[in-house]
């Protein structure tokens, strides 16, 4: 018999999203982002985020529908983010959700979006379990040993902003267009790393924690004392701190993935595995640096593709369907929650 039919809708932060899933199949997947909204703020402001998400929630799951080819009534579950998130998106959401479980008789299934990201690397390279994830997006990082789809055990992480947050942040300071991830990597790949050295914090202390927020003010004072010298910012100056900037942020998150793959092996799982996840992710000087990483300790790399690694709604019905294949399932009482830990 085929494996269930899923839906998955998502709207914690700042993409609105829907998808089908059949096992690994993934049927449609429909993602609407929303940076032109809020561009002009600097930033993701949740009322608009909100009010977006739940004027379009409804018209992403019709349209992933559309595309699957498939009526309501064909599915077998639906999946929700039911946080972490911004409360406003992950109410439209989890309401949308409810409303189709109760009007078409089908179980519904909260997913933690974390645990969307984490799962990821099992819907597109079918690990298994233990296996230790990076997590490293706009509001996260952390080590996760994931050791079954409600599982987790943190291994450490950021003690202050994420990675993704220092690009952003980066970007606006040296005025290159959000999100700043694709931006500031395009720009470092014209670059030299080695003429500005920026702070590795906490990389003298012990364990897996690490802190993104002091190298923005690096870059601040770098970019006003290159403006104070020569009275602006030359396209190389830029490109130079871009490139120093992003070789800092490899380093660190290179150096812990280092101390967390050595907790992990502690357990001597089966088939050493290592997977990341999130929209930091996508970087491809930091994939080849833990691709090296893991070569080197014997371990495989796994980073799923880039419309999978950001936001999107497969991965919620994924994990879903993990959940759905244990039994889980939740009633109308299910609560939209802002935090939610792993
Ligand atoms: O996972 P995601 O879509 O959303 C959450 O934060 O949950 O991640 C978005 C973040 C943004 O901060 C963006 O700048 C960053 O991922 N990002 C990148 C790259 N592409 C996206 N950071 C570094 N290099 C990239 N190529
Ligand atoms: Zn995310």
């Amino acid at each position: 018999s085929l494996p269930p039919l899923i839906l998955g809708i998502e709207s914690s932060c700042d993409d609105s999203a829907a998808a089908i899933l059949r096992g690994r199949d993934i049927l449609a997947s429909v993602v609407k982002g929303q940076n032109a909204l809020h561009e002009a703020y600097g930033g993701v402001v949740p009322e608009i985020a909100a009010r977006a998400h739940a004027e379009r929630l409804d018209y992403c799951v019709e349209q992933a529908m559309q595309q699957a080819g498939l009526e309501y009534d064909a599915l077998d579950a639906i999946a929700v983010t039911a946080g972490p998130g911004l409360i406003g998106g992950v109410l439209s959401g989890v309401m949308l959700a409810k409303g189709l479980a109760a009007g078409l008789g089908k179980p519904l299934i909260g997913v933690n979006h974390l645990a969307g990201h984490a799962l990821t690397p099992r819907l597109t390279d079918n690990l298994d379990f233990p296996y230790l994830m990076l997590l490293v997006s706009g509001g996260h990082c952390q080590f996760l040993i994931v050791r079954g789809p409600e599982d987790f055990t943190r291994v450490g992480g950021t003690i202050d902003d994420a990675p993704g947050e220092a690009f952003d942040k980066t970007a606006r300071i040296l005025g290159l267009p959000q999100p700043g991830g694709p931006s500031v990597e395009a720009e470092a790949g014209n670059g030299d790393e080695k003429r500005f050295r920026f702070p590795r914090p906490l990389l003298d202390r012990e364990g897996c924690d690490m802190s993104f927020s002091g190298l923005k003010t690096a870059i601040l004072r770098q970019r006003d004392s290159l403006i104070a010298e020569q009275g602006g910012l030359h396209i190389q100056d830029r490109a130079d701190i871009c490139a120093g900037f992003q070789a800092a942020v490899r380093d660190v998150l290179t150096e812990k993935t280092r101390r967390a793959i050595s907790v992990y092996l502690d357990e001597a799982p089966g088939t050493p595995a290592m997977a990341v996840a999130g929209g930091v992710a996508a970087n491809t000087v930091l994939r080849n640096a833990l691709t090296g990483l893991c070569a080197e300790m014997g371990l495989s790399f796994s980073a799923p593709p880039l419309a999978l690694c950001t936001d999107n709604a497969a991965m919620i019905a994924h994990a879903g369907a993990e959940l759905f294949a244990m039994g889980i399932e939740h009633d109308m009482t299910l609560a939209a929650r802002p935090r939610w830990p792993l």
